[in-house]
């Protein structure tokens, strides 16, 4: 009801009031159980926490911004709906819409996440942290919100863990380590070898979709998976070269940059390099995970 809504909003405001915040980017961000979050999406997470209750057969796609969000959203969908919508017809949906139109987004890293996880499967598609990091550097498109003002000052910050949904090693840790210890609920996948060997990857996640390609149908119909959710593809269509986000006003093609592998040595110099490596090394020592 209203009034419980109302009620809810009060105690998460005094309980946001009360968490640690720093100043630095765009608008001040609050620590929220190890992560930094902005206002609206701290809001948001309490509200989830409080009113979100996962079924069994959820599925969740959990990224780290700018590791392939779109990406993920656009095979999942064409994946788990292709026998209403095949992915040879004309009509397909992710030909007339931005994927992030087709698939509902809720704001939450893996601390947030415990109840889904253990009901729910997780996807998680991690990326190189120079990579990730460069796409947040370099705003790629006029008009689009500026993430910072100087690049040796995002760097710095991203270094220290204090980016947005950050510090990205423990986003990243919280899901590898769940998908070692669970398979079954945790399918954990990375941009750069997804890049390399679509295919392959694309049956990887419809099994873990629980849909499959059959044997006979498997060649052609993977590689349709594949090519219509490329980045060739989708950034061509005219719904992502000049259409707006209905989710959020973003233009469309604010999700499609460059879709290379290491385009970080083009914006970063050797020691800013040498010293990200350093740090993410350092931060993943014993878990298994490398970059
Ligand atoms: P680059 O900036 O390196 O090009 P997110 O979707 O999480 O915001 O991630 C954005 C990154 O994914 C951008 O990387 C973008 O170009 C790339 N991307 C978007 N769609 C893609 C696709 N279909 N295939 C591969 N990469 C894609």
């Amino acid at each position: 009801t209203k009034t419980k809504h109302v009620r809810i909003e009060e105690e998460d405001e005094s309980l946001i009031s009360a968490l640690p915040t720093r100043e630095g980017w765009w608008e001040p961000f609050f620590l929220l159980q190890g992560f930094w979050l902005s206002p609206s999406i701290t809001k948001s997470v309490m509200v989830l926490r409080d009113q979100f209750h996962p079924r069994h057969n959820d599925i969740s796609l959990a990224t780290y911004p700018k590791c392939g969000t779109t990406w993920l959203k656009a095979l999942a969908f064409a994946i788990t709906n292709g026998s209403d919508h095949p992915v040879t017809g004309y009509c397909h949906p992710l030909l007339s819409h931005n994927p992030h139109d087709l698939m509902p987004k809720l704001e939450r890293p893996f601390q947030h996440l415990t109840r889904t996880l253990t009901l729910g499967r997780v996807v998680h598609l991690c990326r190189e942290p120079k990579d990730v990091l460069c796409v947040r550097m370099v705003p790629h498109q006029e008009g689009a919100p500026r993430l910072v003002h100087r690049v040796d000052r995002a760097f710095e910050f991203f270094c220290e863990g204090f980016s947005f949904y950050g510090p990205i090693w423990e986003h990243y840790l919280g899901y590898w380590k769940q998908s070692k210890m669970e398979g079954e609920k945790g399918l954990f996948l990375n941009y750069d070898e997804m890049i390399a060997e679509p295919t392959r990857h694309v049956k990887m996640l419809a099994e873990f979709l629980r849909v499959p390609f059959t044997d006979e149908e498997s060649r052609g119909a993977v590689e349709e998976v594949v090519r219509l959710c490329s980045f060739q593809n989708l950034k061509s269509l005219p719904v992502n070269s000049q259409g707006v986000s209905k989710r959020n006003g973003l233009e469309n093609s604010s999700f499609f940059r460059t879709g290379k592998v290491g385009d970080w040595t083009n914006h970063m110099t050797v020691e800013m390099a040498q010293k990200l490596d350093c740090i993410i090394e350092e931060k993943l020592r014993g878990s298994g995970l490398t970059f």
